[in-house]
């Protein structure tokens, strides 16, 4: 299990830095961020969630196999989008509506340094996008006008900052 940084925690707004090698200690790293987001009961988590400023993220969406996405790069998202009532582990207990695009196109190595492709929809493409979102220091909640984040940041402080949950 490796430790979840939560908001107010500095390392989730910075930008994480792509990975130069394939090697063991990254095929590590991914198997310990899938037992932390499974115990977490999560669907996706990102590098800089547990202190690694790299640009690695991972997916476990109900039905779709688990997925390790390493120096991605969206290429296309769809003009269509949808709104959807987003969570993440690094903000527990909160949850807003969020509006993304509704597919994308994603392109990425996995852990062993095999180069793919793929367009996702549905829960799956929300999940790529929020997870990428981590890549570059940017939470659920900084997509919302900023009267709701500060709200959403208040209730945070009172559920669970303060032990309160
Ligand atoms: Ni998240």
């Amino acid at each position: 299990m490796l430790k979840i940084y939560k908001l107010g925690d500095e390392i989730l707004h910075k930008k994480a830095s792509m990975v130069p090698d394939f090697d063991q200690t990254l095929r590590d790293l991914v198997e310990a961020m899938f037992e932390t987001m499974h115990q977490g009961d999560g669907i996706g988590l990102a590098a800089p969630q547990v202190g690694v400023l790299k640009r690695v993220f991972i997916s476990n969406v109900t039905g779709d196999e688990p997925r390790v996405f390493i120096n991605p790069e969206i290429l296309r998202t769809s003009i269509e989008q949808s709104t959807y009532e987003e969570g993440c582990l690094s903000i527990p207990e909160i949850y807003a509506d969020i509006l993304r695009p509704s597919a994308v196109t994603i392109q990425a190595w996995n852990e062993r340094g095999k180069p793919f492709r793929f367009d996702a929809e549905g829960l799956l493409a929300r999940v790529i996008l929020h997870e990428n979102d981590h890549l570059n220091g940017i939470l659920f909640i900084d997509r919302v006008n900023a009267k709701k984040r500060k709200r959403l940041v208040k209730l945070y402080d009172r559920k669970v900052k303060n032990g309160c949950a």
